[in-house]
């Protein structure tokens, strides 16, 4: 049976809770269905991926519209997923964004797939995460974040 997905881009008539489970199997984010509709409608741009009228994976983007762009929440249901439906999310967001500069934190198993666009590694890129001791803890021992004070070969340590 070939699958038809289509690509929703505005965020009416969307599943909240959908959109929950999805980034909740993917251990991508916990925020409750309402506070995903917060976080997807203040976004400058969206992608659902639909499989008639389920959700079965999910794209945003902030933007300031011309210079500056950063992805997050890039996921699709297992069952999709190696269907070309994330390659499809990711170059509508990236056609909206074009001739922006567009930076995008992955988890480890995403680092080969996003450079299948042309992104490359950052050795300067820093991240603030929010969130308690463990949660931090977490995203370190998951390989997202480099241990406090990290530094690669031949920089500078920190002065304090
Ligand atoms: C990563 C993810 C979004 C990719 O979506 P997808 O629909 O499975 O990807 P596609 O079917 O478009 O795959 C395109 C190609 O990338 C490859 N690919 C898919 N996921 C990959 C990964 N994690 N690492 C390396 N390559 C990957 C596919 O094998 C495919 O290769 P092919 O064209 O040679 O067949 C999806 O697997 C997913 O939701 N994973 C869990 C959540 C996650 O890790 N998100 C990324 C962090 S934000």
């Amino acid at each position: 049976m070939k699958i038809m997905i289509t690509y929703k881009m505005d965020t009416e008539n969307v599943d909240w809770q959908e959109v929950h489970d999805i980034l909740h199997e993917a251990g991508l984010s916990d925020f409750s269905p309402e506070e995903q509709k917060v976080i997807f409608t203040h976004s400058t741009i969206t992608v659902f991926a639909m499989d008639g009228a389920k959700i079965v994976g999910v794209a945003r983007a902030l933007s300031d519209t011309l210079s500056q762009g950063a992805i997050f929440n890039v996921a699709v249901r297992p069952a999709y997923q190696g269907l070309g439906v994330g390659t499809n999310m990711i170059s509508r967001v990236l056609e909206k964004l074009k001739g922006q500069n567009v930076i995008i934190y992955t988890s480890p198993a995403g680092v080969s797939f996003y450079e299948r666009f042309g992104f490359r590694r950052c050795k300067t890129s820093m991240c603030l995460f929010a969130g308690a001791p463990e949660h931090l803890q977490m995203l370190e021992n998951g390989g997202f974040m480099l241990p406090e004070g990290f530094r690669f070969d031949g920089e500078p340590s920190r002065k304090v």
